[in-house]
């Protein structure tokens, strides 16, 4: 057991998809894995264990911002031995470059989060994804014919606040959307030497106030878990 997780040494796969929402780790537990075990729900951050075409993966909630995927990624890494963590998410899209439903794999994320100099001494506002589940997903989603666009994203600390434009880092990195982890994710990923990349499915256009529906979102975050799954599996 860590301090956040419960499992046990051993019950955590080498590869680890990681939703914010612990109960979409449950959906895509309860729909696609098969010899599922629940193996933590400490906080109610379910984490299930259970095989993908023969393959063991492990699905589990990271929650919501740096700190807290920050926690969950880090004891994934060390206490567990995880190799590769894929983040699977939303964005919004601070252009419309990006339409609602497009999948994007993450190429750097950056930020203005004092996370990675506080905890590791890094001092760049901009941090790429880490070792080859990046490449590995670009290529299962070109094998699967699945379009995939790659994009700098902001990791932003906040979702509300008072100013709606595009705020100077993510100008400066020409960031195509926003989202509220992958920084601190590849942040660990880069000390420890470990691998994570980030998928995720536009869900609103920030500046034409487009959103997906509370219906569409199920359906809508099918094709990302798919692809989550087949290049997990191809790790
Ligand atoms: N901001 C931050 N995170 C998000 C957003 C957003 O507008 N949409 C989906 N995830």
């Amino acid at each position: 057991m860590s301090i956040h997780i419960a499992a046990q040494k051993g019950e955590i796969a080498k590869t680890v998809l990681l939703p914010g929402d612990p109960l979409r780790a449950k959906y895509v537990a309860d729909h696609f894995l098969s010899d599922v075990r629940l193996v933590s729900q400490t906080r109610n951050a379910f984490y299930f264990t259970g095989s993908y075409k023969g393959k063991e993966l492990t699905v589990g909630a990271s929650g919501m911002g740096c700190p807290s995927i920050g926690i969950y990624s880090y004891e994934l890494f060390t206490e567990y031995e995880a190799e590769t963590i894929i983040r699977i998410g939303t964005c919004g899209a601070y252009t419309t470059e990006l339409q609602l439903f497009d999948l994007v794999n993450v190429d750097h994320a950056c930020s203005e989060s004092s996370f990675a100099l506080h905890a590791w001494g890094i001092e760049q506002d901009r941090i790429p994804h880490q070792g080859p589940a990046f490449s590995r997903i670009n290529e299962t989603a070109a094998l699967l014919g699945k379009s995939l666009k790659t994009c700098h994203i902001h990791s932003s600390d906040m979702f509300y606040r008072k100013d709606s434009g595009t705020p100077p880092v993510a100008q400066k990195h020409h960031c195509l959307a926003v989202e509220m982890e992958a920084f601190a994710l590849f942040a660990n990923a880069l000390q420890l030497g470990k691998n994570a990349a980030t998928l995720l499915t536009v869900s609103d256009v920030i500046p034409t106030h487009e959103k997906i529906s509370a219906d569409q979102r199920e359906k809508s975050l099918l094709p990302m878990m798919e692809l989550a799954l087949e290049a997990g599996i191809r790790m």
